[in-house]
């Protein structure tokens, strides 16, 4: 099928047109992040205004950069959720007009499906993935790990209990006073700094669980900031002879808590795999799969033949080639049924991303 897809779930705007699931003919993001730097995260009005301003240009690009008119679209695909809800309405609004003007059938789709697929994209044809499939998905939003038998059928193993990956990077970002999104800044920051010079602990260490859980490490990187000389309030500061508090050590703290983020989910994967003997793949997909010492420490110790990450790095943030992908699989997996009326969610059940989830 040619699809054209929307993702509207946070601060992206997002079109693409998508070939069979896997040719990405054209993919639009309009992003709105910058405008939230100063705020060290995203305010849902404003990201929904930004939303109402770009989608359009950014569906008309989409149409051109692909070279398609709309009647070479078979059909049309949007996240319903989970997300911000008034930045979805806006997606699901347009693309809901759009299928009735056009007379195309349309397809929702949960937004970690939309991740779950995003390795697929632009993989060349005879490098099919082979299910079990073990998936992290690993975003501001949330943090899974799957084992799927099909691309809708699967399993939820693991997830974390309390603050998602992409979080952890982006609260400790706002701790190092770096800009939003904190992944990025972080692992910039951290390019400098030695990841050996502070220590933070290994996350559930010694409970047999494959979850996560991260907002210990950012408790620990505050306390470190905290206890460090440099940023002690300096109560003798009116006493002119006393040196001047020496600046915060922003890259070795970057990098060591960057290390600890790898460290434990390197960690949460072996235990999985240990589990699981059976997956024959690991995918890393979703916004940290963008990280570049989480993709090196894997690659070095992940014991699998194959270890997938998004073909792009753009396919790892949000983006609608995902959710054009995504659709593809749900209308191979559910035949007419992918067609069906669905509402617009801010929070979508786990288990609503797959079919016969078990969780
Ligand atoms: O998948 P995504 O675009 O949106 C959600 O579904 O949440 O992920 C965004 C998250 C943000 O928390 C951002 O800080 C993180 O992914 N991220 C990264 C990197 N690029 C984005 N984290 C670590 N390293 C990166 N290079
Ligand atoms: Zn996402």
């Amino acid at each position: 099928m040619l699809l054209l897809a929307f993702e509207t779930s946070c601060d992206e705007t997002s079109a693409a047109v998508v070939e069979d699931g896997r040719r990405v003919r054209s993919l639009i993001i309009a992003s709105s992040s910058a405008a939230f730097t100063a705020s060290g995260g995203v305010i849902p009005e404003e990201a929904a205004r930004r939303q109402v301003e770009c989608i359009l240009p950014v569906l008309h690009q989409a149409l051109a950069q692909a070279s398609v008119s709309i009647q070479d679209i078979d059909a049309l695909a949007v996240t319903r959720g989970p997300g911000l809800l008034g930045s979805l309405l806006v997606g699901t609004t347009a693309a809901r007009a759009l299928a009735r003007l056009w007379k195309k059938p349309l397809i929702g789709v949960h937004h970690t499906l939309g991740h779950l697929s995003s390795p697929w994209l632009e993989l060349p044809e005879n490098d099919e993935p082979t299910f079990p499939v073990l998936t992290l998905s690993a975003s501001g939003g949330h943090t899974d790990l799957w084992l799927r038998s099909a691309h809708t059928r699967g399993r939820l193993i693991g997830r974390t209990r309390d603050d998602a990956a992409g979080e952890a990077f982006d609260k400790g970002a706002s701790l190092l006073g770096l800009p939003y999104p904190g992944g990025p800044s972080i692992a910039k920051a951290a390019e400098h700094g030695n990841p050996a010079a502070f220590s933070f602990p290994l996350p559930l260490k010694k409970e047999d669980t494959l979850d996560f859980s991260f907002s210990g490490l950012k408790t620990a990187l505050r306390y470190t900031i905290r206890d460090l000389p440099s940023v002690r309030p300096n109560l003798m500061s009116h006493v002119s002879h006393l040196p001047s508090p020496a600046p915060l050590p922003v890259a070795d703290l970057a990098a060591s808590f960057q290390a600890a983020i790898v460290e434990h989910t390197v960690d949460r994967l072996l235990a999985a795999l240990a589990h699981h003997p059976e997956v024959s793949e690991v995918h890393v997909v979703g916004g940290v799969s963008a990280n570049t010492a989480l993709r090196l420490a894997l690659r070095e110790r992940i014991p699998v033949r194959t270890l997938h990450f998004p073909q792009r790095l753009v396919f790892c943030t949000d983006n609608a080639a995902m959710i054009g992908a995504a659709a593809e699989f749900l209308h191979r997996e559910l035949g007419e049924r992918a067609f069906d009326p669905f509402t617009t969610e801010a929070s979508l059940p786990l288990g609503d991303a797959l079919m016969n989830c078990e969780s």
